[in-house]
């Protein structure tokens, strides 16, 4: 087992962001929500260090959140961040007080004496650049402690307890905004913990394997395969450690982007080798759909038709013991909730909600520990193409939502295919695809007037969107060079027969939403 790292969240916005942090410096953490913590289950998962995160609350506050007490006497390091630090200082002697200096944005870092947190990234009398977002401030630190840093609206912006391996910083090292964060953060766990920096997706390969192994033994895996990341990265690692114990149902329902369903069946069939059915249930998607433009009744149509498909297949080949699905952390991770208690977020896979009570079969889930970035490279440490394994997020009912406002059909799909290939490739050739989000092309349900050549045209116009977002929830437009989009827009008009308008989609999420449906 790798050495590993405990995050006790308080409820800050940004703690997954720690967890991003350590594990790009090779330590393997988890987040825990605070009220779920206790000596002993700190002991049980086998933590060598602990990190106590930000969070909205007041430690003036009657029965504000706290580390368990005996975490302090466990003789593992912990770095306080923030609330964190606020906490560790309440709770071993020092003083917090509501801040009348609020502080939230940049500030300047003065460090006053050498740290170990600071070892590399600045020396005593440097100034750094750090983010700051609190109210209240520690104004008394705990018997043992020294200041190490200090800033305007902070005194004790960092503090150690060097003999017990006890650190505080008022400030956010997770964020990009402090741009040494990342290094402290690597220090703390490598140089003040200890930790061997041994979690990559090298070992994490060979190791969820042989769980896999464990787990499904003899037993069959049904594995719903859509050609996104998350899918294709479970596939390649279940068959890597069951072979043909596992078969891959690809459940094709016509609104697949261009040459996306050929890839799908050419990677997982003919260049890996998986048992993988291809059914193109095309005409039964489009007949269900049959008169609908309602978005909601849309996806409710596509969801139940893709189970209905994907229980027919699965008895067809025999059924399974075992149902494969590509869970990521971020949907596993309890995030501590002010407003309702505790609350467990877990957001079902889009396409196979509710399939497992259905089926009645035992879940795999190998991603159960990885966060997005960590899958990619784990795909691509399995040898999946990059473009698969690089790939914009792209909807479970896919161009079916990308089609507002009017009935689907063969013909419009296809016309939204072409000019969205013709979007891609040029995102593609500019270099742009992997600072954008997302990207895609919209057909919209109006008919416009156009001249082409010397004859009147009467043709459906298009949305160009491109975003970019950290995770979806929000996101910005892409402010493209005027001279790329009327590109853009010239191949399209020329190419795809049936588009002689184009436009650009300016709106940011909120209030937009990244999809038109
Ligand atoms: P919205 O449109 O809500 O989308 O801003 C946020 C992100 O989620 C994707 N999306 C979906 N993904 N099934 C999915 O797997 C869906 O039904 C679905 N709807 C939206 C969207 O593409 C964007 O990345």
């Amino acid at each position: 087992m790798s050495d590993r790292v405990l995050i006790i969240d308080f409820g800050s916005q940004v703690t997954q962001l720690i967890a991003r942090r350590v594990r790009e410096a090779g330590v393997y953490c988890e987040i825990h929500p605070f009220n779920r913590v206790s000596v002993e289950s700190i002991a049980a998962f086998g933590a060598r260090g602990v990190i106590l995160s930000g969070g909205p609350a007041s430690v003036a506050d009657f029965g504000s959140p706290r580390a368990p007490d005996g975490l302090f006497g466990m003789g593992l390091p912990i770095l306080g961040i923030c609330y964190g630090q606020q906490a560790l200082c309440e709770q071993l002697g020092g003083k917090v007080e509501p801040g009348d200096h609020r502080e939230f944005g940049r500030a300047m870092l003065r460090l006053v004496q050498p740290c170990a947190l600071f070892d590399g990234v600045a020396a005593a009398g440097d100034e750094v650049q750090v983010w700051m977002s609190h109210g209240d401030r520690v104004t008394a630190i705990p018997p043992g402690f020294k200041v190490v840093a200090t800033s305007e609206g902070a005194p004790f912006a960092a503090i150690a307890n060097e003999d017990r391996r006890f650190y505080g910083v008022q400030f956010h090292p997770e964020v990009v905004h402090t741009p040494i964060g990342k290094q402290l953060l690597s220090n703390f766990v490598h140089k003040i913990v200890g930790c061997a920096g041994d979690w990559t997706m090298k070992a994490f390969r060979a190791q969820e394997i042989a769980k896999v192994r464990q787990q499904v033994g003899k037993g069959r895996v049904i594995c719903g395969l859509s050609g996104g990341v998350d899918s294709s990265v479970v596939a390649a690692l279940l068959h890597e450690a069951i072979g043909d114990q596992l078969t891959c149902v690809f459940v094709d329902t016509g609104f697949m982007r261009s040459g996306e369903s050929e890839q799908v069946v050419s990677v997982f069939r003919d260049r890996f080798n998986i048992k993988l059915v291809h059914k193109d249930a095309s005409d039964l998607f489009l007949s269900k759909l049959a008169g609908q433009t309602d978005p909601e009744k849309k996806r409710k149509i596509i969801g139940a038709t893709f189970i209905d498909v994907f229980e027919e297949e699965a008895r067809a080949v025999g059924g399974a013991d075992f149902l494969a699905q590509g869970t990521l952390y971020p949907d596993v991770i309890e995030s501590v909730s002010f407003t309702g208690g505790p609350s467990v977020t877990i957001k079902s896979h889009h396409n196979v909600g509710g399939l497992p009570e259905r089926m009645n079969m035992k879940l795999v889930e190998p991603l159960r520990e990885l966060f997005k970035d960590e899958v990619r490279a784990l795909g691509r440490e399995l040898g999946l193409p990059d473009d698969m394994v690089g790939r914009h997020p792209f909807p479970g009912p896919g161009l079916a939502i990308r089609i507002p406002g009017q009935e689907l059909t063969r013909e419009r799909l296809d016309i939204l295919r072409k000019a969205d290939a013709i979007y891609l490739d040029e995102i593609r050739k500019a270099g742009l695809y992997d600072v954008i989000w997302q990207a895609f092309a919209v057909l919209l349900p109006v008919r416009t007037v156009g001249v082409m050549g010397d004859s009147r045209s009467y043709d459906y116009a298009c949305a160009l969107r491109a975003v970019t977002s950290t995770d979806g929830m929000t996101a910005d437009f892409y402010p493209f060079d005027m001279a790329f989009i009327g590109r853009v827009a010239n191949r399209i008009i020329n190419e795809v027969k049936g588009i002689n308008r184009v436009t650009y989609d300016i709106t940011s999420k909120p209030p937009g939403t990244i999809e038109w449906e």
